[in-house]
């Protein structure tokens, strides 16, 4: 194993979701069909929030069966917001996997889904701010969003080409003071994810946080 894990249990105790009902109702809803764990969404949903004061929609790639997408278009409609969030997914499975990278994916993983079933759900939540684009991204659904500008980018495909794909799409369209999320950061199963993330601390234009609940947290600091 290339790095070192332990369970992390922080010492401070402040817990903000306890109070948000509209997050706690919601990810009851979504959380059968979510990848994504508590703590995760709840920052997904606040991030929106605050990224209100950045300009550009918001865009995820890695979308399996909705649940993050559907956490961010709610918070977006909660603020009557004009922006929207683009899903993209092969719905079909990881892609790109690279055994010198990649210690666990090996492609096709989380092809339990498909775009119908996805589409059944944003529509369920009542959902009009949220697009899903099938197929590989950037190189099948990219072109159908170049002209877009993003204020936040959520990250979750598994595998470093990926990751690494979708951050060089991305990070010309992203918003100064905009973020990207990476949801595999610091899991043993995603080791590739957590090695790209740190390559980025080097970089003179981005901030990279590491955060507990293992979200990968990059902030562009200069265009
Ligand atoms: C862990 S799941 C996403 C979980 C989801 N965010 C949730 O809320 O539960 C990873 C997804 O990434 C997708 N994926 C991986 N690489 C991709 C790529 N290059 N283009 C499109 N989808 C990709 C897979 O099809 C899979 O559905």
């Amino acid at each position: 194993m290339r790095y070192s894990y332990q369970i992390v249990v922080p010492a401070a105790t402040y817990a903000p979701w306890l109070r948000d009902n509209e997050f706690l109702t919601l990810f009851k809803q979504v959380k059968k069909n979510s990848l994504v764990n508590f703590y995760q969404a709840y920052e997904l949903w606040s991030l929106v929030e605050q990224l209100e004061k950045v300009n550009g929609d918001v865009l995820e790639v890695g979308v399996w069966r909705g649940s993050s997408s559907i956490v961010m278009g709610s918070k977006l409609k909660q603020l009557c917001s004009e922006k929207h969030v683009y899903a993209c997914d092969t719905f079909e499975g990881v892609v790109k996997s690279d055994a010198s990278r990649d210690n666990f994916y090996k492609g096709g993983e989380h092809r339990d889904t498909s775009q119908a079933f996805v589409a059944q759900l944003v529509e369920a939540a009542g959902l009009t701010n949220v697009t899903l684009l099938k197929g590989v991204f950037p190189e099948e659904t990219g072109h159908c969003i170049e002209s877009r500008q993003f204020s936040l980018c959520h990250i979750d495909v598994d595998t470093y080409i990926s990751a690494r794909q979708v951050m060089d799409w991305v990070w010309q369209r992203l918003s100064a003071g905009g973020v990207i999320i990476f949801n595999d950061f610091g899991f043993p199963m995603t080791q590739g994810i957590t090695a790209l993330v740190n390559e980025y601390r080097r970089d003179s234009d981005k901030m990279v946080i590491h955060n507990l609940n293992g979200n990968g947290i990059l902030v562009k600091v200069k265009v």
